[in-house]
């Protein structure tokens, strides 16, 4: 039976009002940088919690919502995270990884030393449900759907005012043992969340032009 439906409640906007609002939409998401040196100072984390709702308010095949945020800020569970996520890229950055693949890290910066796993106020690790909690309730689009969730998730922790990194250890196996998650989910990704160091730096990286990324037909 297709549900009941209600108003799509539509803000209009002038074709001014909407060039203005994306340029300053697109500023602001501009400005969001993967962070890596962190604060341990606390954050409010009823936003944090804001914005794992908007994030659940994202699309999702079928409106499944095939996804777990789990808000870790205990102290030992980040210690235990930490060190598991270090042995893992230990192995990754000395031979686990294609030769390629580091090579294309190399600018960045990045090594096996993750630090802000435990020193960050808080964690998120977003994990993702090849079905529901039966076996037989399927998922459709599950990397789809949490791809675009944790899009949503990033913008939202932005706005709100805190730094975020997508960090991906690999293979993240240790963190469904670690954080006691069912066997129906699988680790997607874990977002540090914070505030930068006072002497924050970032790698200068650039992005691809709109020209580069845009194709109009
Ligand atoms: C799916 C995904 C996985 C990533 N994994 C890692 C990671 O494991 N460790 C890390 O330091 N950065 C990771 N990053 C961050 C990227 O290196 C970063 O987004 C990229 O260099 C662009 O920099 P920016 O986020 O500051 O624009 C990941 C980003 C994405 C989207």
């Amino acid at each position: 039976m297709p549900l009941p439906t209600i108003r799509y409640q539509h803000t209009r906007r002038t074709a001014a009002e909407s060039l203005a609002e994306a340029t300053g939409f697109c500023e602001r998401m501009r400005s969001r940088r993967s962070v890596r040196n962190f604060s341990s100072e606390p954050i409010p984390l009823a936003a944090v919690e804001k914005a794992i709702e908007a994030a659940n308010s994202a699309p999702s095949g079928a409106n499944k919502q095939p996804w777990t945020f789990v808000l870790v800020t205990d102290e030992d569970l980040k210690r235990q995270i930490r060190v598991a996520a270090e042995q893992e890229e230990e192995a990754f950055y000395s031979g686990g990884a294609p030769t390629r693949w580091l090579a294309d890290l190399e600018p960045l910066g990045t090594n096996a030393h993750k630090p802000y796993l435990a020193l960050v106020p808080a964690l998120i690790v977003v994990f993702a449900q090849k079905h529901g909690s039966q076996e037989n309730e399927r998922h459709y689009y599950v990397a789809e759907s949490v791809g675009i969730a944790v899009g949503f998730l990033l913008a939202a922790l932005h706005h709100a005012g805190f730094a975020t990194l997508t960090h991906t250890p690999s293979p993240m196996d240790f963190l469904r043992r670690i954080l006691r998650r069912p066997e129906n989910e699988r680790a997607f990704c874990v977002i540090p969340v914070g505030y930068p160091t006072a002497d924050c730096q970032v790698p200068d990286i650039a992005k691809k032009t709109l020209e580069e990324v845009l194709v109009r037909m």
